[in-house]
């Protein structure tokens, strides 16, 4: 059996990696600036993460939602401290797309409404009602294409506004930062007022914060920054560093009814133990704090580089925005500078590594990134 071709792939097999360094099947190593795509959040193979899935699956790995599972109570109550959501209940998914689409479900049994307004650009997954909320048709089949969506422009107050006060729309859904549509941030005065206008129309208010989330923005969440507090959000990404994992953050105002929501695997043990040990050590190497400092420090670099058109983001989630196509220039780091990086359309590398980056990784990476520039 062949694999589906759905994937342009580099010719290159990671076999092992450690922190932020991974390695291929020659034995060279690479600077991991993608993070596996914002996934590696307390850095590749860490002995503790390693120990408690090891430890776990010599217990037992999983067994159905049908049983008391405390890893998942307690893992609820630790991530109600970190994130400061004490107060909200948890829902454990596999998936991001999975958790968007149990909150854009969940937001309509809850005010019986259909219509969700999303932001252009906007990626919110691929299952139906994710991918039809997600601002790219190429990746919307015709059998997602019933629900109702409208697409606004980010930060744009009035628009939302005069859409949300017709008063028939369902939920909103907006991503921390924008990541796939290029690392945009929503400005806090929009977030703020996002939230008032949410409040007036009874719209529920849905933060994607699966790749902006888990401390990459240097917060524990990005909409942190406009000190709002949404209805629902959705974590997933560097959630279990890798291992596959999601949930959804639900407000008090939600009630849960027996069966409305379900899932065979989401909240397994191993999975369970693979998030726990991500708090662990998120907490004991204070990565939020270094997501914020390292973040800085990367990102005042990078505007001292002339051929830069803009650079934006917050914490470890940046955006380099070049004015030409950079294809060649991530080849050319990959290949040539053993550097692994991120895109966004055309035009903008998008940074995305471990939250455990050093200082003196980044240091290294600038180093390399002048050296790219040179010849590009
Ligand atoms: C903001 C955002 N939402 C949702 C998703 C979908 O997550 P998954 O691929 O785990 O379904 C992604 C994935 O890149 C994302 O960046």
């Amino acid at each position: 059996m062949n694999l589906f071709d759905v994937y342009p792939l580099y010719d290159l097999e990671i076999v092992s990696g450690k922190n932020c360094y991974i390695y291929d099947k020659q034995g060279r190593e690479y600077l991991d600036l993608y993070g596996g795509h914002a996934v590696i959040s307390i850095g590749h193979s860490h002995p503790h993460y390693v120990r408690s899935i090891c430890e776990q699956v010599a217990r037992i790995g999983f067994y159905s939602n049908s049983v008391v599972n405390s890893l998942q109570t307690k893992f609820a109550t630790r991530l109600g401290k970190i994130s400061g959501y004490e107060e909200y209940s948890l829902f454990l998914v596999n998936s991001g797309a999975e958790a968007n689409e149990n909150a854009l479900k969940l937001a309509s049994f809850h005010n019986g409404r259909r219509k969700v307004v999303a932001f252009r650009k906007a990626f919110h997954g691929r299952t139906s009602a994710a991918v039809r909320v997600t601002d790219n048709p190429g990746i919307v089949a015709p059998i997602n294409q019933g629900m109702e969506v409208e697409f606004l422009a980010l930060n744009d107050i009035p628009a939302m506004q005069n859409c949300l006060s017709r008063g028939d729309v369902c939920a909103v859904i907006i991503e921390g930062i924008m990541g796939v549509g290029g690392v945009h941030i929503p400005q806090p005065a929009f977030l703020q007022a996002l939230r008032k206008t949410c409040n007036e129309t009874k719209t529920v208010l849905i933060l994607d914060e699966i790749q902006s989330g888990y401390g990459r923005s240097g917060r524990f969440f990005a909409h942190q920054y406009a000190g709002i507090r949404p209805d629902m959000i959705t974590v997933a990404k560097g959630i279990a560093n890798g291992f596959p994992m999601s949930g959804l953050i639900i407000g008090p105002e939600f009630k849960a009814v027996h069966g409305m929501l379900g899932t065979t695997f989401g909240g397994n043990h191993l999975a369970c133990a693979a998030a726990l040990a991500v708090l662990d050590v998120m907490e004991q190497e204070n990565l939020i704090g270094n997501a914020a400092r390292v973040g800085d420090f990367l990102m005042k670099e990078c505007k001292t580089l002339p051929q830069i058109a803009e650079v934006r983001g917050l914490g470890l989630m940046i955006g380099l925005e070049f004015d030409k196509p950079i294809k060649e220039l991530r080849k050319k780091l990959l290949f040539e500078h053993g550097v692994f990086t991120g895109v966004s359309g055309s035009n903008v590398i998008r940074l995305l590594p471990p939250l455990s980056l050093s200082m003196e990784q980044a240091g290294i990476f600038i180093e390399k990134l002048v050296l790219a520039l040179k010849t590009f």
